[in-house]
């Protein structure tokens, strides 16, 4: 498992990361997408699990859900788990707010 450190604190974690909007970043080699919701931020793989599209481009309802923008499909962006279409679960990571940013944990 690694640790990476998104931001230099909490609020300029806020600043990069606005409420609600997705955020495609790249770590080592995987592209991957981010949302925040208040203090909460959700870490995902940026490509759908059904034929790859590029989730960063789709959209998040109130109900924390992502659809990819391709077939519509829908995941729960706190546990992958595939909520609308027929693939396997999406791919997420553990990310924890500090003081000193976002820590993100890959396997
Ligand atoms: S590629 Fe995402 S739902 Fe088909």
């Amino acid at each position: 498992m690694k640790k990476f450190t998104l931001g230099k604190s909490r609020d300029h974690l806020f600043e990069l990361v606005p409420e609600g909007r997705i955020k495609k970043m790249k770590i080592g080699t995987k592209t991957l997408g981010l949302v925040r919701r208040g203090s909460e931020c959700f870490v995902f793989d940026a490509f759908c699990p059904h034929r790859g599209a590029l989730l960063t481009e789709g959209q998040v309802n109130d109900r924390n859900e992502i659809s990819c923008p391709l077939h519509q499909y829908r995941f729960e962006l706190k546990t992958g788990k595939v909520k609308v279409g027929y693939c396997g679960d999406l791919e997420t990571y553990p990310a924890i707010l500090t003081e000193a940013g976002l820590e993100i944990t890959m396997p």
